[in-house]
C-alpha cells in the first residue's frame, strides 16, 4: 500500500466513512485528492456512510481548459479559444453518466440559489412537515393537467419529490426535462407532495451588465450554415460575399473586417447521410471533396481575417455533442489564418467572450409553447435563463456521457451566436448580444414541406468596440 493511500484511507476512517476500491484509487491518482476527498465530503447533501466515485466533486480545478492562444496572423489580437472540449473523455460507463449529471446539477443548483428567495434552500430529503420550504432540484418528470396544474418531480442527490405548479391565465411554465430550478411551497399532510406557491427560479444570468469591449473598432462577421455541396447551396451569393470581403463589391465596405473576425457557426458543408434520401439533395456526394471546394474558395478570404470554423451537425464529426474540432484530414488543406474550434465554444476576439453554439438542441425547445424556428431569439433566451445549451438529455440532441458538461454555460457572455436554424435574428438580452446569422442554403424540399421560409446570405457584423450591429445581405 502507498503513503498516499494509507493516507487517505486514514482520513476516511477517522471519519467512519466505507469508500469503494474505486473511490481510493481516484483520490490517490488525483493531484490534490484529499483536498478533492474533503470538498466532496463537506458538499454531501446528507451524510453518507459509503461513499463511491459518484460523490466525488466534478473536479473543476484540476482540468481547467487552457485558453489557447492561436498564432497572431493579421495585425489583430489572436483568437484565443476560452473554452472548449479538449479530448473525449467518454468511456460510456455507469460512473460517467453520474458524473455529467452531478456536474449538471451542482453547477446549475448553485446559480439557483443565488436567488435571495433561494439562499436558504434545503435538501429534498430535509423537509419541514410545517413550514415553507425551499428546494432545488432537477427536474425528472413533468405531467400537465387540463385544469392548469402540472406535476412535476423534481430530483437531488440524494432524494425524489413531486410538486404541484399552477399554471395560471395560460401562461406556460415551460419546464424541461433535466433542467434544474428552484421552488418554494407548504408540504401537504401526507409530507409527499409540495404544493408550490411561487414562480419558479431559474438559475441566474447575473445583474444586467455592460459587456467587455476591444479597445480597437475591430469588426467581427458572424455567418452560419453554408451547407456547401448542398443542392441549394446559394454559390453565387456566396462568391459575391468572398468578393465582398476583399472589397471588390461596393456594398457597406464599411462593415469589411479589415483587418477582423470571421466566424463559421456550424453546417459549413452539407455532409452526406445527414438525413435519409440526402444523396439526391447534393451537387457535391463527397464530403471530403465538399471541404477540399470549401478550402479553395476560404483560401480567397484576405489573411487580414482570422476565421473560425465551428462544427455542426452536417460537418464529418461525431454527431454527439459537445463535437470535437474538424479532423487533421481536413485542417491540412486550410491556411494558417484558420482556427477550427470544438462546438460548443467559448471564444475571446480581442477581449470580447463570444459563446458559439450551433444549436441542434433548438430542435428540442422549439417544442415549447410560443417558440419557433422563425424566432430563434425566443429560444437562445429560454437556454441563457437555463444556462445550457441542450437542457434536455436523451431528446433530439443526442449528448455524449463525458465527464464534465461541457455544454453548462459557465461563463455569461458578451456575445452569443447560434446557428442551425437557418432563420436570421439579432437582440439584445441582459446585456447579452444574440444573434443567428442564417445559412447559405436557399429552401430545401423539406423545409417546403414543413412551411419553413429560410433567411439565406446573411452575415451579421459586430464592431467589437461600441457593440454596433448590423445585417448585411447578399441577396442582390
Ligand atoms: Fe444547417
Ligand atoms: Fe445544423
Amino acid at each position: 500500500m502507498s503513503v498516499k493511500e494509507k493516507e487517505v484511507i486514514a482520513w476516511l476512517s477517522e471519519r467512519k466513512l466505507m469508500p469503494s476500491p474505486e473511490l481510493i484509487t481516484h483520490v490517490v491518482n488525483h493531484p490534490e485528492g484529499l483536498v478533492l476527498l474533503e470538498k466532496s465530503v463537506e458538499s454531501l447533501a446528507t451524510p453518507k456512510l459509503f461513499l463511491s466515485v459518484s460523490d466525488l466533486l466534478v473536479d473543476e480545478v484540476s482540468e481547467p481548459p487552457k485558453p489557447v492562444s492561436r498564432p497572431k496572423v493579421a495585425d489583430i489580437p489572436p483568437v484565443i479559444i476560452e473554452r472548449q472540449i479538449d479530448k473525449s473523455m467518454s468511456d460510456g460507463k455507469l460512473e460517467s453518466f453520474v458524473s455529467l449529471f452531478n456536474d449538471r446539477f451542482t453547477t446549475l443548483s448553485r446559480l439557483v440559489r443565488r436567488n435571495p428567495s433561494m439562499r436558504d434552500a434545503g435538501t429534498l430529503s430535509q423537509l419541514n412537515p410545517d413550514e415553507e420550504n425551499q428546494v432545488i432540484g432537477m427536474v425528472s418528470e413533468i405531467n400537465t393537467f387540463s385544469n392548469g396544474k402540472v406535476k412535476v418531480a423534481i430530483e437531488d442527490k440524494n432524494a425524489r419529490l413531486n410538486l404541484m405548479l399552477n399554471e395560471s391565465d395560460g401562461v406556460s411554465l415551460n419546464l424541461l426535462h433535466d433542467e434544474v430550478i428552484g421552488v418554494s411551497g407548504k408540504l401537504n399532510r401526507q409530507g409527499n407532495m409540495l404544493f408550490v406557491n411561487s414562480p419558479i427560479v431559474r438559475p441566474h444570468l447575473g445583474r444586467y451588465r455592460e459587456a467587455s469591449r476591444a479597445e480597437e473598432p475591430y469588426i467581427a462577421l458572424f455567418i452560419s450554415d453554408i451547407h456547401l455541396g448542398s443542392g441549394t447551396f446559394k454559390e453565387n451569393e456566396w462568391n459575391k460575399f468572398v468578393s465582398w470581403l476583399n472589397g471588390e463589391v461596393d456594398y457597406h465596405k464599411e462593415w469589411i473586417p479589415n483587418p477582423g473576425y470571421l466566424v463559421v457557426a456550424g453546417d459549413a458543408v452539407d455532409g452526406i447521410d445527414s438525413y435519409p434520401g440526402q444523396e439526391a439533395d447534393l451537387s457535391i456526394t463527397d464530403v471530403w471533396e465538399q471541404y477540399s471546394v470549401l478550402s479553395e474558395s476560404v483560401a480567397k478570404i484576405p489573411n487580414t481575417i482570422q476565421t473560425v470554423i465551428m462544427p455542426g451537425n452536417h460537418d464529418a464529426v461525431r454527431l454527439m455533442e459537445p463535437q470535437l474540432p474538424l479532423p487533421d484530414k481536413v485542417i491540412k488543406d486550410f491556411g494558417d489564418n484558420l482556427t477550427f474550434t470544438a462546438n460548443p465554444v467559448l471564444l475571446d476576439l480581442a477581449g470580447v467572450k463570444v459563446l458559439c453554439y450551433h444549436g441542434k438542441s433548438l430542435d428540442d425547445l422549439v417544442s415549447l409553447r410560443d417558440l419557433s424556428y422563425d424566432n430563434p431569439m425566443a429560444m437562445m433566451k429560454e437556454l441563457l435563463n437555463r444556462r445550457h445549451l441542450a437542457p434536455i438529455y436523451g431528446a433530439k440532441t443526442p449528448l455524449a456521457p463525458e465527464k464534465q458538461d461541457h455544454l453548462l454555460i459557465r461563463d455569461v457572455p458578451d456575445i452569443f451566436v447560434t446557428g442551425h436554424v437557418h432563420s436570421c435574428g439579432v437582440e439584445r438580452y441582459n446585456g447579452i448580444l444574440m444573434m443567428n446569422p442564417g445559412t447559405w442554403q436557399a429552401q430545401t424540399a423539406y423545409q417546403k414541406m414543413m412551411g419553413f421560409q429560410p433567411d439565406p446570405c446573411r452575415a451579421i457584423a459586430v464592431n467589437l468596440q461600441t457593440f454596433d450591429t448590423q445585417v448585411l445581405d447578399f441577396n442582390f
